[in-house]
């Protein structure tokens, strides 16, 4: 713990990712002061959940990123701004692409604003998203058992880097992508000393289920429910999938070293080692449950991805962060979790237990 008595500020501290990003600040003794509206769901709950584990070390200011004279008052004096808040729902954005561009990338440029409006101005570091590099249409991919593998062996082996080109498809990525822009801007330009992390699928416990983002905790909900999962596309499709303990990991280190890191993007997720088809998923849950869960194929949608990986070397090189969880004990907490939401008691399956303790190095 550093011995500054400043509070850190968690922009959509009450979200999934949020949640566990302030619990483990404060865990740590750190002074946390929250900064969301609440719109997402299960976010009350997240922090109800945070005032009963920490009382008065953790504040709420519940507003929105659209009010920029609150979000002034927010990062006065505070140590480091983990902006998180934002819209994450491709569908949502879609659907009102103006709401999704203010939010998330107006929004960022005000907390930037609002930050730089202080001198020295607060470290920031921006949760950006590997969606800014599109659906990767174009990549030559063939089919390698039960997933796609690109035809490029460096490619399948490595990942995906940060000097792939921003090709964003929806609007959620574009509003996502701009603001990963201004962030890395705003360092070159103004000198804030901000950093950019592009999280792939990030999953684990507090997530909601939903058909989007926080798809795999649903598709284990189902499987828990014994519901149909429906899958687009034959199943082959490759996800990189990231505990969130190892995203949390990847924040606090490049906070440490967030002077020398200012003005950088860096990818981060589970890497080639730690991706999962969706049939390798299924057939997780099967030998976790065992009951083989009920299948609905459906097509391929606009915009899927056949393969992504992240190449993270770039992080490892700077931070030394290398993902601890692989998927296999990842996923096994994830359906630890919401078995004892669902019964409102600790899961004590020796199986469960036996293999959550697996790690990938
Ligand atoms: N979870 C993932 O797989 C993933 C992957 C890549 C990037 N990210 C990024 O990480 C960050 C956190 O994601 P998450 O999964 O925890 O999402 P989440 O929806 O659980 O959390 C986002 C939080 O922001 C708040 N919020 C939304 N709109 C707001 C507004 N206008 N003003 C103030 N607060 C607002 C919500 O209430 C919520 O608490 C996001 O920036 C997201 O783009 C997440």
């Amino acid at each position: 713990m550093n011995q500054d008595p400043r509070p850190v500020l968690v922009t959509g501290g009450a979200g999934f990712v949020g949640a566990n990003l302030v619990d483990h600040l404060a865990r740590t003794g750190l002074r946390v002061r929250i900064y969301d509206d609440l719109s997402a769901t299960g976010a009350d709950g997240n922090l109800s959940w945070l005032r009963r584990r920490h009382g008065d070390q953790v504040r709420a200011t519940i507003a929105d990123v659209r009010d920029r004279n609150r979000l002034r008052d927010a990062v006065d004096g505070v140590q480091v701004v983990f902006h998180l808040a934002a819209q994450v729902a491709v569908g949502a954005s879609v659907i009102d692409p103006r709401a999704d561009f203010e939010i998330n990338a107006l929004g960022t440029l005000d907390v930037l604003e609002a930050v730089r409006g202080h001198e020295p101005p607060a470290p920031v570091i921006f949760l950006s998203t590997s969606q800014v590099y599109g659906d990767l249409a174009d990549l030559s991919v063939s089919i390698d058992g039960e997933r796609w593998r690109p035809d490029d062996a460096a490619l399948a082996a490595a990942g995906l880097d940060e000097r792939w080109p921003h090709a964003p498809r929806t609007p959620l990525a574009c509003s996502k992508s701009a603001a990963d822009r201004y962030v890395l801007a705003h360092a070159g330009t103004f000198g804030v000393p901000a950093v950019v992390l592009r999280p792939s699928c990030a999953y684990g416990p507090r997530q909601q289920a939903s058909d989007d983002p926080g798809w795999l905790a649903q598709l284990v909900l189902r499987a828990i429910d014994d519901q149909p999962i429906t899958i687009h596309g034959d199943g082959r499709q490759v996800h990189d999938v990231l505990y969130v303990d190892d995203l949390i990991d990847a924040c606090l280190r490049v906070w440490t070293r967030v002077d020398d890191l200012a003005g950088r993007a860096f990818n981060v997720g589970g890497g080639p080692a730690g991706t999962l088809s969706l049939r390798e998923l299924l057939a997780m849950i099967e030998e976790l449950r065992a009951r083989k869960p009920t299948v609905v194929l459906r097509d391929w949608r606009p915009g899927d991805r056949r393969w992504y990986a992240a190449d993270t070397r770039a992080l490892a090189d700077a931070t030394g962060w290398r993902p601890r969880i692989g998927p296999r004990a990842g996923v096994t907490a994830l359906l630890g979790w919401l078995l004892d939401q669902r019964t409102g008691r600790s899961q004590t399956l020796d199986n469960l237990g036996r293999i959550a303790g697996t790690h990938h190095g």
